[in-house]
């Protein structure tokens, strides 16, 4: 890792382990030159082509126009004769929306600066470094720090902007994106993640045509539709070969990740919060911080990018909020969710009834979801009220708390302060606290409004009523749910010019309140949740270890929705529970075993009445409860391998878990369909060591060898990854659909 600046070229020079990064002062333009591959520093003057047409203006100024539409841009602006998307769109008091930017000094230091009421990525003097270089617009005075941070064994750079008016007037931003990357296209194509609620990051994969290809969100939230994610990879990219850039914004609300192939072939990869819906007032003196993207290049395919980000994200993101909370390198408990078990139907003995059966089968956590405050009987009333509603909490929450603690379990609650709902006390006595245009009837949803978080005293009464809960018993666990998007985008507390400044407002609220729970709170774990996975983000990572990945637990389904998402985020983030069957969403009936091998590749838990599941299926939960303390290790800090994709094959789905030091692998393998007449399937894992042995250890007797053989199957690492297991689809253990096998690789 190291950043330099080659004095004599105005080259910064930006190295991560495998990967270099370039950029340089041309004229006074700030100019890309190079991402990819690690190269030599003395070779990138070479790489700037500087000669290539089209010229630059100290050669030819009565073209500059030419020049300002087709040269690589570290930070592209929009208004001058760059024709493509660019980075930053301002609009002075006048009117007038140009703006260029010029090079005007830079800095290098140890170290990774905090964004100020943003998430983002950490670093200590020792493990990063900082390049900040500052451009100037000479006629308005605004003034565009870039930042560039890397750390130390881990291939990514983190960039952010940071503007300041050091101009006399008022200056509106209309667009401040946070990165750009102009590079030549290769035929590269475009890996995105789409989804709808119940089908969250399903991986998208298609050729990038001529013209703007984008991902976005404009429903306040990262959303369940689109995802803070783009990769580029080249037509023949894998798992493991081929080229990947990868990008990844730190950042909860609207966002818009987008790549434009312009005339001359070139690729412009941008991203930043969504200019739609977004104006900020900077008056003479403010700044405005965007928020930060991560970039990751690897040159070994998806695998390589995931173990980067996976690393970036579980070292120098999750847990930014309070570093000492205690489940950012921990083991975290198995908790059972009474929502699918009870929806809005329970009251306390209920409850404790559920608690003192998942207290027998290993279970460390009950979580009390919806319906426990005001009148809250169905999802058509009460949000805001969080008042414990006695009539179904009979004793309070401090006996329910303290009951479940006696049976020895913690204790967790639901709550989803962003929302208020007509029919609630909160309303009647503050209509003008939800978000909607004065005049027009705000849109419902899940017959909620949001309430306006970008007003302080919002967010104080909203936080001083959770906080008093929390205060009031034993509670080590809150899940913070979101159930609807913005719409109606007014604040009757901002003034006229100022009301496009309310979906980033409105993060920042967010943001602000989840800060103050991990200051008030640093014991409790807290998993963020969006109706499902509408908010599983980077942004929502730094104050939450684990969020609720999607509302679809069938184990299906969950294959698709858990590939993509393990694309960019490490395992032990994603919620995942073993459910009741046929399964709620799908109807799906599939073996409870099969339900656990799933939910162990996120953060395992349970979803279901265990009072009232069938007596086979409770008899298994012990043994998963002891499965996942046996892997939880490996789970939370091991090399993540795709071997087989459900998603790609419709047959069978394979993942491997390696931790750093090799040692020990764990392979799940899930036989979706069943074919008849079929020769084994062959399986090669990745990621051994090739020259040592490994014992190979199966909860199934499915690995083509024989009962003795099977009791002392030693094989060498090369042989695993070269010649691969057999899986014997026909084996007994494996016969019907929805099957699955734990397989365990232990160094001799
Ligand atoms: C949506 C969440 O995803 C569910 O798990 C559950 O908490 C419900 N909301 C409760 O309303």
């Amino acid at each position: 890792m190291g950043i330099s600046y080659l004095e004599k070229e105005q080259i910064f020079k930006i190295d991560t382990m495998n990967s270099s990064y370039a950029c340089a002062i041309v004229e006074d333009f700030l100019m890309h030159v190079y991402y990819g591959r690690k190269i030599s520093d003395d070779d990138i003057r070479y790489c700037m082509r500087i000669y290539e047409n089209p010229f630059t203006p100290a050669l030819n100024n009565r073209d500059r126009g030419v020049f300002l539409d087709s040269a690589p841009f570290e930070y592209p602006t929009e208004g001058v004769g760059d024709y493509r998307n660019g980075c930053l769109r301002i609009r002075t008091m006048e009117g007038h929306e140009g703006c260029s930017l010029s090079y005007v000094d830079h800095r290098i230091y140890k170290g990774k600066p905090k964004l100020e009421g943003l998430p983002s990525t950490y670093g200590s003097e020792e493990d990063s470094e900082t390049l900040e270089i500052v451009l100037k617009d000479a006629l308005t005075g605004l003034v565009a720090k870039l930042s560039y941070s890397v750390f130390d064994g881990i291939d990514a750079i983190i960039r952010s902007v940071s503007l300041v008016n050091e101009g006399d007037n008022t200056i509106f931003l209309d667009t401040v994106l946070s990165s750009c990357l102009d590079i030549d296209n290769k035929d590269y194509e475009l890996i995105t993640l789409h989804g709808g609620w119940a089908r969250e990051r399903h991986i998208d994969r298609v050729p990038i045509g001529y013209g703007v290809h984008e991902v976005s969100s404009v429903r306040g939230e990262s959303s369940h539709q689109m995802h803070p994610f783009m990769a580029l990879v080249d037509q023949n990219t894998t798992y493991t070969d081929g080229n990947v850039y990868g990008f990844s914004f730190v950042y909860s609300g609207n966002f818009l990740s987008s790549v434009e192939r312009s005339q001359q072939n070139t690729l412009r990869c941008i991203c930043g919060i969504n200019p739609k819906g977004f104006s900020w007032k900077l008056n003479k003196a403010e700044s405005f911080n965007a928020p930060e993207v991560v970039m990751v290049y690897s040159s070994c395919g998806l695998d390589e990018m995931t173990h980067s980000f996976h690393d970036l994200f579980r070292d120098h993101l999750i847990c930014g909020a309070n570093r000492s909370n205690k489940y950012k390198d921990s083991s975290r408990p198995i908790l059972i969710n009474n929502w699918e078990a009870t929806y809005f139907d329970f009251d306390t003995d209920k409850l404790i009834a559920i608690a003192k059966e998942a207290a027998k089968n290993g279970i460390e956590m009950l979580v009390m979801d919806d319906g426990w405050f005001g009148n809250r009987s169905s999802d058509n009333m009460a949000l805001g009220d969080w008042f414990v509603n006695e009539d179904k909490i009979k004793g309070g929450l401090k006996y329910l708390v303290d009951e479940v603690n006696k049976c020895g379990l913690k204790f967790g609650i639901w709550v989803e302060p962003e929302m208020i709902s007509p029919d609630s006390d909160l309303y009647r006595e503050h209509p003008d606290w939800a978000i909607a245009i004065p005049g027009r009837e705000a849109t419902l949803l899940r017959n909620q409004y949001v309430l306006d978080f970008s007003r302080k005293e919002i967010v104080d009464e909203i936080y001083s009523r959770i906080k008093r809960i929390l205060q009031s018993a034993n509670i080590e666990y809150v899940k913070w749910d979101m159930n609807r998007g913005l719409t109606d985008i007014g604040s009757y507390a901002l003034k006229n010019d100022t009301q496009g400044e309310l979906f980033h407002r409105y993060m920042l609220g967010v943001y602000e309140m989840q800060q103050r729970l991990a200051d008030d709170f640093p014991g409790i774990l807290l998993e963020n949740c969006s109706g499902g996975g509408a908010r599983f983000d980077p942004g929502m990572f730094y104050y939450s270890p684990q969020i609720w990945c999607s509302d679809d637990t069938d184990a299906i389904e969950r294959l698709i929705i858990q590939e993509g998402t393990s694309l960019v985020y490490p395992l032990a983030t994603m919620g995942a529970h073993v459910s009741d069957c046929p399964n709620h969403t799908v109807g799906r009936v599939t073996p409870f075993e099969t339900r656990g091998y799933v939910a162990l590749a996120g953060t395992f838990g349970y979803e279901l009445d265990i009072t009232k599941i069938p007596e086979d299926d409770r008899n298994m939960i012990l043994d998963q409860t002891k499965m996942y303390h046996k892997y939880n290790d490996l789970v939370r800090n091991g090399d993540y391998y795709r071997i087989t994709s459900y998603r790609e094959n419709h047959l069978n789905d394979c993942t491997q878990i390696v931790s750093k030091d090799k040692s020990r692998s764990v392979v799940t393998y899930i036989k979706v369909l069943s074919r008849p007449n079929c020769r084994s399937v062959n399986i090669k894992l990745r990621g051994l060591d090739s020259n040592k042995v490994y014992k190979v250890l199966c909860d199934k007797n499915i690995l083509s060898v024989n009962k003795t053989e099977e009791d002392m199957l030693l094989l060498h690492g090369d042989t695993l990854m070269n010649a691969g297991l057999f899986i014997n689809e026909s084996s007994p253990d494996l016969y019907g659909d929805f099957k699955g096998a734990l397989i365990e690789l232990v160094q001799l």
